[in-house]
Order: structure tokens, then C-alpha cells, then sequence
């Protein structure tokens, strides 16, 4: 093998280890992007409380709201959805914890999961307690509340876990009004 043989065989390995550097870095830049955007920023953890101004938020309709990195659903609900939720006997449920933070222990009444006392406002971490999918709302599902579409979970009109594969109703964060139209997280 000549001398000029081998410096073509050097500078090809060259281009190989080049080329394949490139790709994982490209790959590394990726996958630090997606941790990155998974993990709230520390500015946005340090808004451990926020306020939200619900004046726009008509009967049957629902906001979504980021809060610490979780969608959190805020429905304004119909007589009818209230009414439903309150006729369900607490035996035919799967979960019967309220998986409310504002009343821990307390079983799965509608009653403990609305968040004022006429019923209307239901908020809740949009998160399905299965692998943690936003579920589909508006009255979507077999009970006309919530749906998973990852694995068909179905919720109701109180954001109780009624068939599929979710062990737990949808969880209640801490929140209260602080006026008539604002709501507090946190
Ligand atoms: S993540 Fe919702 S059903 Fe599996």
C-alpha cells in the first residue's frame, strides 16, 4: 500500500465519523428540545398561583388554562350536566374519591367536585388518570363529560371515571373564587 493510498483511506474514515457525529448531535439537539418544553421553566414554576378571569366563559362552554405545566379545564356547566352528575348513585362509580385537593377524603359527589355551590363551575386537571392524555370535552363520551381517546376512557358530566381503562376520576386542584369572576389555582 503506497502512502497516497492511505491517506484516501484516512480521509474517508474522516467523512464517515464526521457525518455520523452530525446525526447524533442532531438527534441529541432534538431530544433536549422535547425534555426542555416537558419541563416547566422556572419562571413558570415559580407561578405556583394564578388568577383567571372567567366573565367570558358562557354556560356550557369550558377554558383550558396552563397551570404548572398541566392544562387545567375550568367548565361552566348546564342545568342538565348539573343535574346528571348529582342523579349518579355514588355506587356505580369506579373512583369513589372526590380526588379533590379543596376536600380531601370526601367521597365522589357531584356535590364535592363542583367547585361553588349552585354546581355550575367544575375545574379540574385535564389530565387523564390513565397515562395522562388531555381527554376531549363538551360533552363528549358515553356519560357525556369528558374522553380519553388514548385508551377510550370515559367521564362524566362531573369528571368521574366511568368505563375504561382511567383508575381515577379526573384530579381537582386547590381553587377557589376570589371574586365573582375570577377564579384562583393554586
Ligand atoms: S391515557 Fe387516557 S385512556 Fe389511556
Amino acid at each position: 500500500m503506497s502512502h497516497a493510498d492511505d491517506h484516501v483511506g484516512t480521509r474517508r474514515d474522516f467523512l464517515y465519523y464526521a457525518t455520523a457525529g452530525a446525526g447524533t448531535v442532531a438527534a441529541g439537539a432534538a431530544a433536549w428540545t422535547l425534555v426542555n418544553q416537558m419541563n416547566p421553566s422556572a419562571d413558570v414554576q415559580a407561578l405556583s398561583s394564578i388568577q383567571v378571569d372567567v366573565s367570558g366563559v358562557d354556560v356550557g362552554t369550558q377554558l383550558t388554562v396552563k397551570w404548572l405545566g398541566k392544562p387545567v379545564f375550568i367548565r361552566r356547566r348546564t342545568p342538565e350536566e348539573i343535574e346528571a352528575g348529582r342523579a349518579v348513585d355514588l355506587g356505580d362509580l369506579i373512583d369513589q374519591s372526590a380526588e379533590n385537593q379543596n376536600k380531601p377524603d370526601e367521597p365522589a359527589t357531584d356535590e364535592n367536585r363542583s367547585l361553588d355551590e349552585s354546581g355550575e363551575w367544575l375545574v379540574m386537571i385535564g389530565v387523564c388518570t390513565h397515562l395522562g392524555c388531555v381527554p376531549i370535552g363538551d360533552g363528549a363520551g358515553d356519560f357525556g363529560g369528558w374522553f380519553c381517546p388514548c385508551h377510550g376512557s370515559h367521564y362524566d358530566t362531573a369528571g368521574r371515571i366511568r368505563k375504561g381503562p382511567a383508575p381515577q376520576n379526573l384530579h381537582i386542584p386547590v381553587a377557589e373564587f376570589v371574586d365573582e369572576t375570577t377564579i384562583k389555582l393554586g
